[in-house]
C-alpha cells in the first residue's frame, strides 16, 4: 500500500535551514481577489497544493484567465462581475475556506451554481455562511445546509449588520466579500480571527474602516466599482512550520532555522503558547510586507517542558496548530487545559476527538469533551507498541501529527492517507527527508 506511511524510529539529532511553501489563506485570498481584478495580477512563492489548485480551477471556470508557471501565478481577472454563460458546477474540492470564501464572491451571479467539495467538505457546517449572505437576498438550495449547494444570486444584493461570534475568519471574509458587491453599508462585529483579509483590502485601497478592541473587531466598507489588480510575494505558511516548530521542540539535540514565515499576530497563538510552555523559539529578522509580519524561526530542543491553562483568547490565532500543541502538552511536566475549542471539531475530520484519540495511544491520559481537553503530560514519555492511524476523512493535520508524534515518542506506526498532504503542505515528506539526511 504505496498511500500508507510506516514510521518505525525516533529521528536523530539534527541542525537544519529550511523553508516552508506559501502561506495557505494568504494564496486562497490572492486567487480570488485576483479574479475580481481586469488588469494582470502576479503572485510568487503561491502555495501549490490540491487547496490553491481548487481555487484557480474555480475562478477559471467563473470566466478569470489563469498561466501557473514554475516560480510565479499570472490572473487576468473579470472585473467585479463573474463572466460565464450557463449554469455550472464549482468543486471546492477539499477546502473549507475557498468554499466559504466563493460563496461571498458569488453574491449576485446571474445564473445557477452548484458548488461541490470532496466527502470531508460535504460533512461540514455552511448555514454559518448562508444564514448571513441570504440576509443579502442570496438564495440557497441543499437538503440538509451542506454541500453540494445551489446558489441563486441576488440581482440587487443589500448591506447587512453582522455579528461574527465564533472566531471564524471564514465567515467574516465571506461577508466582506458580498459587501463588496452590494449597495449600502456592510457593518460587522467580529471575535477576532486571522486579518489578511483586512490587510489586503487596505493594501487595495478598497475603502474600510476598522475599530479594534480586545476581543472584536468592527468593520465597515461599501460596493466597489472595480478593483486594482494584486501583486504579491507570499510568505511562508505558520500553519506548516508548525509542524517542523513541533518536531524540533521534541527532539534530542536539534535546532533548525526556518526562513521567511508570515508571523502576522493573528496567526502565531502557536509560538505564544509553546513559549508559556517553555519552548526555545526566536524570532529573527522581523519585517513588514504589505501590511503583513515576516520573520525567520529559530527553535531549538527543548527540554523542560511544563503543562499550561491555556487562555481561550489564543484559540483562534492557533485554531490551526492545537494538534500538535496537544503533542507538546503530551512531553510537558504537569496538566494541559485547552478549552473553548468547539471549532476544532468542525475542521477537515473532527479534531478535537482525533487529538484525544492518538493522545490515547501514546498512553498520555486525557480527558476530553465536545469543548476541551485536559491532558496530563509525561516528561518521559516514550513507546515501543504498534499504532495503526486511519480512517480520518484524509485529513491532512492529522496526518502530519501523526508523523511527528511517530518521530519523537517511538512506536512502529502505520499511518494511512499520506496523499492527504496535497491539501496544504505538499513538500512535507521532501522537507522532512531533508531534515533527516
Ligand atoms: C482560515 C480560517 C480558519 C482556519 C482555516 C483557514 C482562513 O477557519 O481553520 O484553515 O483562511 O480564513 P475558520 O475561519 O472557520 O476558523
Amino acid at each position: 500500500m504505496k498511500n500508507t506511511l510506516r514510521v518505525n524510529n525516533v529521528i536523530k539529532p539534527f541542525n537544519r535551514k529550511i523553508s516552508v511553501e506559501g502561506d495557505k489563506s494568504l494564496s486562497i485570498r490572492w486567487v480570488l481577489l485576483a479574479s475580481l481584478s481586469k488588469k494582470k495580477s502576479i503572485a510568487y512563492n503561491l502555495l501549490k497544493s490540491e487547496d490553491v489548485l481548487s481555487a484557480l480551477k474555480c475562478i477559471k471556470k467563473l470566466g478569470s484567465k489563469v498561466k501557473l508557471k514554475k516560480n510565479s501565478c499570472e490572473i487576468f481577472g473579470t472585473g467585479l462581475s463573474y463572466n460565464f454563460k450557463e449554469k455550472l458546477i464549482l468543486d471546492a474540492g477539499n477546502s473549507g475556506t475557498l468554499a466559504r470564501l466563493i460563496l461571498g464572491l458569488l453574491i449576485n451571479t446571474k445564473k445557477e451554481v452548484t458548488l461541490i467539495g470532496d466527502r470531508s467538505l460535504s460533512k461540514r457546517d455552511f448555514s454559518r455562511v448562508t444564514s448571513p449572505l441570504k440576509k443579502f437576498g442570496m438564495t440557497f438550495k441543499s437538503k440538509n445546509g451542506k454541500l453540494p449547494l445551489t446558489i441563486f444570486g441576488s440581482k440587487k444584493p443589500a448591506s447587512i449588520d453582522y455579528f461574527e461570534n465564533r472566531g471564524s475568519a471564514q465567515c467574516k471574509t465571506a461577508v466582506m466579500f458580498a459587501g463588496l458587491k452590494s449597495s449600502g453599508i456592510t457593518n460587522i462585529k467580529a471575535k477576532k480571527s486571522r486579518n489578511h483579509t483586512e490587510l489586503l483590502f487596505k493594501y487595495l485601497k478598497i475603502p474600510i474602516k476598522i475599530r479594534s478592541t480586545r476581543k472584536y473587531d468592527f468593520i465597515k466598507l461599501k460596493r466597489i466599482n472595480y478593483i486594482n489588480p494584486l501583486n504579491y510575494k507570499i510568505p511562508g505558511d505558520i500553519s506548516s512550520c508548525a509542524f517542523f516548530i513541533v518536531l524540533t521542540i521534541l527532539a534530542k539535540n536539534s535546532q533548525l532555522f526556518i526562513k521567511n514565515i508570515n508571523i502576522n499576530p493573528s496567526r502565531t497563538g502557536l509560538i505564544t503558547i509553546l513559549k508559556k510552555m517553555g519552548a526555545n523559539i526566536k524570532l529573527l529578522n522581523i519585517k513588514k510586507y504589505k501590511g503583513e509580519k515576516i520573520a525567520d524561526i529559530f527553535v531549538k530542543s527543548s527540554n523542560n517542558l511544563k503543562g499550561i491553562n491555556c487562555s481561550s483568547a489564543l484559540n483562534s490565532s492557533a485554531i490551526d496548530e492545537f494538534l500538535v500543541i496537544f503533542l507538546v502538552a503530551a512531553k510537558s511536566k504537569g496538566v494541559s487545559i485547552f478549552k473553548n475549542l468547539a471549532e476544532l471539531n468542525e475542521k477537515e475530520s473532527p479534531r478535537l476527538q482525533w487529538g484525544s484519540k492518538i493522545l490515547t495511544e501514546l498512553g498520555i491520559k486525557n480527558i476530553s469533551n465536545k469543548n476541551s481537553i485536559k491532558i496530563y503530560g509525561n516528561p518521559k514519555i516514550s513507546i515501543t507498541k504498534k499504532i495503526k492511524v486511519n480512517n480520518f476523512l484524509k485529513d491532512h493535520r492529522v496526518f502530519m501529527m501523526s508523523v511527528i508524534a511517530a518521530l519523537t515518542f517511538g512506536g512502529k506506526w502505520e499511518i494511512s492517507d499520506l496523499d492527504s498532504i496535497k491539501t496544504s503542505f505538499p513538500s512535507f515528506l521532501k522537507i522532512l527527508k531533508s531534515v533527516m539526511h
